[in-house]
């Protein structure tokens, strides 16, 4: 039994090359990359989380949260750099893992990003389904309250159809094949920027500077996590998921026109635009609103609805954020059809993972798999719990991303390297520390649902896949 058997980075690529690589067009120029990851970063995150974020833990310190979580992110960010140029694969983390630390772990990163992506793509439904069904109020429009809120939220309801409606829609999207191109992604993410700058530049007038006394709002039970410092770093881990979507640029690897200088630039720089602009975010959002008003999935509704001299903008914005959303789970849900795509290929998970449509060579199985999963999540759970499921297990992810850099430079110190992480080892090992910290910020409960989620995780690979994987089949010669 070799657990550490890792697939040889040749091998790698050249069945990409298989699969249809020469059809995949060199045409995303840096720009576009960075459009890219823009598309898939600015979401619920920014439009829900940080309401809930800064009520239940960091108040208008949710500032500081977003400077350390972006530093988490930015070393993640330079490992992810030097993979996508080292191994342009659109199997990202996954990938990486495989060709560096053995299939195990690969395994295992793989059975985290479903929490990355497929559970992400659930936090992002509900938060769609707050902001529809308050489009719908405004309209004069009112949905039962047990439609739109799982039983779990503070307003409880029976399950969160809304949540689930749309989820099926973007699946249904998904399986007919219109991917999202490049030029339909532009549109949104200038629909989104306008949404937040226009937020931002307005919002301003409306800050009320009271808000923001005291800034850090003092721990008073002495509990971790419940308001000062500790609260900052909860409140941390918690809007860690608003820069989700940045290692999404790694799978357009294959689609650069220039990858070897372009996927640093749009990895980084979207993460650089998103930074600057969550941290003015959060400023505004808390000048307008009390934090202790914005324990709600749809806070910047909440706070335009409070800019009572642009009532136009409310509509406008709310409108925006609705798109903008959808972009998300469209790229998360594709996400995570690609990724168990490429471990069932691998062997690693059941051929109907990987089986295609006959007429629309999309992996339709999956995508209803999927969708099936993914609303559930949606319908019954609160916004809170799904995102800190999320963000626990892509840290867990950048965590092993960073680890592989380390070890890749040992084990294949010659292979071209056009993007070289600066100062191994201690940039990939701050990315551990801090992407670990952040983990370690978050509630019980989650770690709780995490680590069964992981047991799980092992149980399949143990009970099924390791006998199945082709990698394995062709070591032992029965390939
Ligand atoms: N960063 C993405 C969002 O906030 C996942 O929706």
């Amino acid at each position: 039994m070799n657990l550490f058997a890792t697939k040889p980075i040749d091998r790698i690529l050249a069945e990409s090359e298989g699969k249809g690589g020469e059809s995949l067009k060199r045409t995303l120029s840096a720009m576009a990359l960075i459009s890219l990851g823009i598309g898939a970063i600015i979401g619920a995150g920014i439009f829900t989380l940080t309401g809930v974020a800064a009520a239940q833990h960091a108040g208008p310190a949710v500032v500081y949260s977003f400077i350390i979580a972006a530093i988490g992110c930015a070393f993640a960010g330079f490992c992810y750099s030097e993979f996508s140029t080292m191994i342009p694969i659109a199997g990202s983390a996954y990938t990486y893992a495989y060709a560096t630390m053995g299939e195990l772990l690969a395994w295992i990163i793989g059975w985290a990003l479903v929490l990355e992506y497929a559970v992400g793509a659930s936090t992002v439904a509900v938060s769609w389904s707050a902001y529809c069904h308050s489009i719908l109020q405004d309209m004069g429009i009112h949905l039962p309250q047990a439609i739109v809120a799982s039983p779990y939220d503070p307003t409880p309801g029976s399950m969160n159809l809304l949540a689930v409606v749309i989820i099926a829609v973007i699946s249904t999207i998904l399986i007919i094949g219109i991917q999202e191109s490049a030029k339909f992604n532009s549109l949104i993410v200038v629909i989104k920027l306008a949404v937040v700058v226009l937020f931002i530049g307005l919002g301003y007038f409306y800050i009320d500077r009271g808000n923001y006394t005291p800034f850090v709002p003092p721990n008073v039970t002495g509990e971790f996590g419940d308001y000062g410092w500790t609260g900052v770093l909860r409140a941390a881990g918690m809007i860690f998921f608003a820069y989700i979507g940045f290692d999404a640029v790694s799978t357009a690897a294959q689609e650069a026109k220039n990858p070897k200088r372009d996927m640093p630039i749009g990895i980084v720089g979207s993460l650089a635009v998103c930074t600057v602009l969550y941290i003015l975010y959060a400023l505004v959002l808390t000048g307008v609103v009390n934090y202790k008003d914005l324990n709600v999935a749809a806070p910047l509704a909440v706070a335009v609805d409070r800019m009572h001299d642009v009532p136009w903008m409310a509509k406008l914005m709310k409108l925006g954020s609705l798109a903008g959303l959808t972009s998300v789970m469209l790229v998360m849900l594709l996400g995570q059809s690609r990724v168990f795509y490429s471990m069932s290929r691998d062997g690693l998970l059941p051929r109907t993972f990987s089986t295609l449509h006959p007429r629309f060579s999309t992996p339709y199985q999956s995508n209803i798999l999927l969708m099936i999963f993914v609303s559930l999540g949606a319908a019954f759970t609160p916004i809170a719990q799904l995102g800190e499921l999320t963000s626990i297990g892509t840290l867990f992810a950048f965590v092993l991303v960073c680890i592989g850099i380390i070890i890749m430079r040992r084990t294949q110190p010659d292979l071209p390297r056009p993007f070289r992480t600066p100062l191994v080892p201690l940039v990939p090992i701050l990315g551990v520390l801090a992407n670990f910290a952040l983990m370690a910020s978050l509630r019980f409960t989650t770690w709780a649902t995490f680590l069964g989620w992981m047991a799980i995780g092992l149980i399949v690979y143990f009970s099924y896949s390791h006998s199945r994987s082709n990698l394995q089949k062709s070591l032992s010669g029965r390939q």
